[in-house]
């Protein structure tokens, strides 16, 4: 590729199908079930229009933020995202880069990479948590995370085990061995770079979660790690309580669509709660959460820090996310797309790309800072919102 630089997601998105073998690409697009909520997340964007102005432009932006205590030079967030076997670098690329951009990083318990490895190149991390394994195995799992740097928690608690896909589940092999590496033999034919980079850096790729590992044990498997979420009784809210109570800083609850589980997530005492649907990895169905974000806003927003996660891929996006009363959105697929295209420098593009979008979307909206950003920006059809719950 002569030229590795895209000037939008979706470049960039089409960069890594062509990269990726078809399974690793099939795990992130994802999507359960029919996939109304990973289509919603993305076309309801779409559905929003902008209210710009000609004259009287603002000649500055400003695009600083704080969210979680930490100061970000703009208002976006590196989603937590599972197994990045995208590429060698996998997490500590993209915590590069996020550092490089000034911007906060949301790290998977089902990382590839270890907490420890990641929070020496980005010292604005939150370590993300399942519910999963006894109360002892999580209290474990915070002190690491509170040793290795991490600077906040968040915990999600939007996964039910939905595992049907109708357009056929990418097959991911328990470990990268000769029996697997010659089945998935025609898919590296035809996607060499991919292979290539892997036997570059000297590994295959991890299918290992290092940072679901007791003291002293090697990193159970994925699906070892993935049996023992399954196996756990799902969290209650005193369970949710008492794990906020253990981490004494920021802290916050993603996959908030309903008002009532809002409410109860400032009463716990939490920091942050990302309005999120899972990518639309979850529950199908659930609405987008730009469309369940100004009713949550409404009823929380001055108690609780409120960002919004699912479907962003333009700097535009996260305008209207931020005129809705978003403080922050959280990215997922569009950061995997540049890693899988480029690396960090990927990455790094792509954080680029919204923050040129952002700037731009701000400009035609005549707004010099986003915390003047309001809904009278962002132009919504008829029936456009869902409130859910009270
Ligand atoms: C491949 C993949 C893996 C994910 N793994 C996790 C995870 O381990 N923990 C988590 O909280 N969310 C996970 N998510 C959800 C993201 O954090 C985020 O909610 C979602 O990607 C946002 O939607 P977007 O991809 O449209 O930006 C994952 C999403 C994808 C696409």
């Amino acid at each position: 590729m002569a030229n590795k630089w895209f000037e939008t997601v979706a470049v960039a998105q089409r960069r890594a199908q062509k990269r990726l073998p078809a399974s690793v690409y099939g795990a992130l697009i994802a999507g359960s079930e029919k996939g109304l909520s990973s289509h919603d997340n993305v076309d309801s964007f779409d559905q929003l229009g902008l209210s710009p102005h000609i004259a009287g432009l603002s000649k500055d932006r400003r695009l600083e933020t704080t969210v979680m205590g930490q100061d970000m030079s703009m208002p976006v967030i590196i989603s937590p995202t599972g197994v990045q076997a995208v590429h060698p670098d996998g997490e500590v690329a993209v915590a590069r880069a996020a550092t490089n951009r000034g911007i906060a990083m949301g790290l998977s318990s089902f990382a590839s990479k270890a907490i420890e490895d990641v929070c020496v190149v980005n010292d604005k991390v939150f370590f993300q948590m399942y519910w999963s394994g006894t109360r002892d195995v999580m209290l474990q799992r915070l002190e690491r995370a509170k040793a290795a740097g991490a600077k906040g928690i968040i915990l999600t608690l939007d996964w039910s085990f939905a595992n049907g896909r109708d357009w056929g589940s990418p097959w991911i092999p328990e470990k990268v061995d000769l029996k697997t590496a010659i089945k998935l033999s025609p898919q590296v034919v035809s996607r060499p770079r991919w292979f290539l980079s892997f036997a570059r850096s000297g590994h295959l790729p991890a299918l290992t979660t290092p940072n679901m590992a007791s003291p002293g044990e090697k990193p159970p498997t994925f699906f070892g790690a993935y049996y023992e979420w399954m196996q756990s009784t799902p969290a209650s809210w005193d369970d949710v309580a008492w794990l906020r109570a253990q981490w004494n800083g920021p802290f916050m609850v993603k996959g908030v669509g309903r008002i009532d589980d809002a409410k109860r997530v400032v009463d716990l005492g939490a920091s942050a709660l990302s309005v999120s649907n899972h990518g639309g990895n979850n529950l199908d169905g659930t609405p987008a959460p730009i469309r369940m974000l100004p009713a949550i806003v409404d009823a929380v927003g001055e108690q609780i820090e409120v960002v919004l996660d699912g479907g962003v891929r333009r700097g535009s996006d996260v305008v209207k996310a931020l005129a809705l009363g978003a403080r922050a959105v959280m990215i997922g697929r569009a950061y995997l797309w540049g890693l899988a295209a480029n690396g960090q420098a990927g990455v790094e593009n792509v954080l680029d790309i919204l923050r040129g979008g952002i700037e731009s979307t701000m400009y035609a909206l005549g707004k010099s800072s986003i915390e003047d950003l309001n809904r009278d920006d962002v132009v919504a059809p008829a029936d456009f919102y869902r409130k859910l719950g009270q």
